[in-house]
């Protein structure tokens, strides 16, 4: 061998070794909890409920990172009436530190804007996938929960999120075309979790006329799981259609902040608390494990296991 080809030789030997420490210091749990929000119809209600879910668990005392993971156009922004400057993709570039990309939305709550950069995660090699990881290494010790909103449908990438997280939330509506596309993705989230590892997923019916129809909708759709799919799934509750959410929305701001009294604002205080109920029992026996690098290495694992 000559001499460059031994000094390549030695580097990716070292490169293996680093990447090789960090895949075992993603097994040491992290604090961090992941929730990806997720639907199989569009415009149910996502960001809103990752918008107002933040804000109200961070009432609680969490703190609350959002990443908009919308491929598309980014929401969270729109709903909130904040611009983001930065996004993921210049945390990937290196270009912006996490302190520039982040936005605070209110107390204890910062949006995470994707952008351009939730593609470039699929194509990140080891090497930057590390130095990304080590960028937002800080939110282990920041933040409490990374919730994540995601965009309508089921490609492959709202599944990676959803995969990935300790817990994916499927928000669906009281409407028959939005529970059979809820339907469809938990059919294929059993299929991506049954490799991946047991996964929390639970459901939010969103836009209910009454806290009866969002019982009757979860009772469907859990008895279609558990019959067709073998799979067990979680009723976190329901969001009452409510004239406040529409009106905050024009406004651009969450409406928990603005109508705190409103039937949705009230809806998504008790959501919190049994989700709450729901992640705290997991924690005590979280596997497979939780937190930042975890998370990420599992959202990228299917990619690197393709090289
Ligand atoms: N509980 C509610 N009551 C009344 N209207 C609601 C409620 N939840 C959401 N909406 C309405 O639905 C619209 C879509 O909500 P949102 O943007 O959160 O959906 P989404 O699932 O994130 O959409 P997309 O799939 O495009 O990302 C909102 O603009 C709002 O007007
Ligand atoms: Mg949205």
């Amino acid at each position: 061998m000559n001499k460059s080809a031994a000094a390549l030789s030695d580097q990716a030997k070292e490169l293996r070794r680093i990447v090789e420490q960090h895949r075992q210091e993603s097994r040491k749990p992290g604090n961090l909890r992941t929730i990806t929000i997720l639907s199989g119809k569009g415009g149910v209600g996502k960001s809103n409920v990752s918008v107002n879910l933040a804000c109200a668990l961070a009432e609680r005392g969490k703190k609350i990172v959002l990443l908009d993971a919308d491929l598309g156009l980014a929401n969270i922004d729109m709903l909130c009436g904040v611009t983001a400057k930065y996004n993921l993709a210049h945390l990937i570039d290196g270009s912006k530190d996490l302190d520039e990309v982040l936005v605070e939305l209110a107390h204890n709550v910062w949006i995470l804007p994707g952008g351009s950069g939730i593609k470039e995660l699929a194509d990140l090699d080891e090497t930057r996938l590390l130095a990304l990881i080590e960028s937002l290494s800080v939110l282990e010790d920041r933040a409490d929960i990374l919730l994540i909103d995601t965009g309508a449908g089921i490609h492959r990438g709202v599944l990676t999120f959803a995969v990935a997280a300790d817990t994916a939330v499927l928000i669906t509506t009281p409407e028959p075309t939005s529970i059979r596309d809820a339907y469809g993705v938990l059919k294929v989230l059993k299929g991506s979790t049954e490799s991946g590892g047991k996964r929390d997923i639970a459901f939010i019916v969103n836009m209910a006329n009454s806290e009866s129809e969002g019982l009757e909708v979860a009772d469907r759709l859990r008895k279609a799981a558990s019959q067709f799919l073998n799979l067990s799934v979680n009723y976190v509750g329901c969001i009452l259609k409510d004239h406040f959410v529409e009106q905050a929305v024009r406004i651009r701001k969450p409406f928990y902040q603005l109508y705190p009294d409103s039937p949705a604002a009230d809806c998504i205080r008790k959501l919190v608390h049994t989700l709450f109920g729901m992640t705290a029992e997991r924690a005590v026996n979280s596997n497979p494990p939780r937190g930042l690098k975890a998370f990420f290495f599992r959202l990228t694992r299917g990619h690197f296991a393709e090289r």
